[in-house]
């Protein structure tokens, strides 16, 4: 059976949780970044839930906490490029999709899951 997928990272694959702080610390639809392991990652609360995504736009790397969510998109303000903010898929504008990571929130304190196995993830993804 294939695990079930959402966005770029895939559901039920082990993955390692990072804390990053009080959810509380976080103010509605604006994009925090963190370093994790060595990747940039973007984090924001919106709607209530936590989303979080790779921090470098696939266009021309732009950083997308200065980018902006409007209307469940996630928006890279250089050339308008167009993510899903639920899954990083790209939607419109010169881009191709953005990898998100999980996020769960454990005892107030927001925590990103980033899998075990990087490669064997990007492997999945290419057998779709
Ligand atoms: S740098 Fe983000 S759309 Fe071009």
């Amino acid at each position: 059976m294939r695990p079930e997928r959402c966005g770029s990272y895939t559901r039920g694959m082990p993955s390692t949780f990072y804390s990053i702080g009080p959810a509380a610390r976080f103010t509605e639809s604006k994009i925090r970044r963190f370093f994790i392991e060595g990747r940039e990652i973007g984090v924001v609360l919106y709607k209530e839930r936590f989303y979080a995504f790779s921090n470098r736009c696939t266009h021309n790397d732009f950083q997308m906490h200065f980018g902006y969510i409007e209307d469940d998109f996630l928006w890279c303000p250089i050339h308008y490029g167009q993510y899903d903010l639920a899954t990083g898929h790209a939607v419109s504008g010169p881009i191709t999709d953005l990898k998100s990571y999980e996020v769960r929130v454990v005892d107030d304190d927001v925590q990103i899951g980033l899998p075990d196995d990087e490669e064997a993830l990007e492997l999945a993804k290419t057998q779709d």
